[in-house]
């Protein structure tokens, strides 16, 4: 074992269970997904639901749902009439998804999308307090843009992924689109203005972001 993964073995032992649907989620996707690395998993889904423990956020809108690990750690954190938006553009995720929703007692403060974030997000009607971007890395910048008008004064914006496995820092940085969505978001969120910022160097990297 590397010291990385001694320290997470030791970290996950001594937090919050992730409780036996997202464990079973969890091994369901390792099974029959490709790429279920992409799923947040234990330890930052159990920061997600203690940000939202802390936060109490009313509205959630969530880019990228994929599994729904992350959007049932944030439902198991916010009060019962507080809702998660999530959007998903694959609709073959639907059965895999319903599988775990319906069997969760959050169930009822899921509201999922699927479609493609870009268009579905200027039709949402809603303002919202928490905003976890987590889709595709090549938009990063433009679901922010569209993200930003429909977030609160006071509310947060969580951005995963924005280390991209250490990408971001190699020189020269590499040419792929994905890498280059993420230096450009990156960028842009040190020159905004309009927000304080902090990234937790939790897992890919996660930004969080408050919009003054
Ligand atoms: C990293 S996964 C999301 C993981 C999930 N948020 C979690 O933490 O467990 C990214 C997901 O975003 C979806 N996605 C990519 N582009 C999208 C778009 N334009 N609109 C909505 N979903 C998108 C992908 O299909 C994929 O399922």
């Amino acid at each position: 074992m590397t010291a990385a993964e001694r320290s997470e073995a030791y970290i996950l032992s001594h937090i919050d269970e992730e409780g036996e649907l997202l464990t079973a989620l969890d091994r369901d996707a390792h099974v029959n997904l490709l790429r279920p690395r992409m799923l947040s998993g234990h330890l930052q889904g159990r920061i997600l639901k203690m940000i939202c423990r802390l936060f109490r956020p009313k509205r959630i809108l969530e880019i990228g749902t994929y599994t729904a690990y992350a959007t049932l750690c944030m439902a198991e954190g916010i009060a019962d009439d507080s809702l998660i938006y999530t959007i998903e553009v694959n609709d073959e995720m639907e059965d895999f998804i319903m599988k775990y929703i319906s069997r969760s007692p959050a169930a009822g403060k899921i509201k999922l999308f699927f479609g493609d974030a870009m268009q579905l997000i200027p039709t949402l009607n809603e303002t919202f307090d928490m905003v976890f971007i987590d889709a595709d890395k090549r938009f990063y910048s433009a679901y922010y843009d569209l993200a930003f008008p429909i977030v609160r004064k006071g509310g947060i914006i969580l951005a995963d992924n924005i280390l991209w496995n250490g990408k971001v820092f190699d020189t020269p940085p590499p040419s792929d689109k994905q890498t280059a969505g993420i230096l450009e978001f990156n960028e842009k969120i040190r020159r905004d203005a309009r927000i304080e910022k902090v990234i937790l160097p939790l897992r890919d990297g996660l930004t969080v972001i408050w919009k003054k």
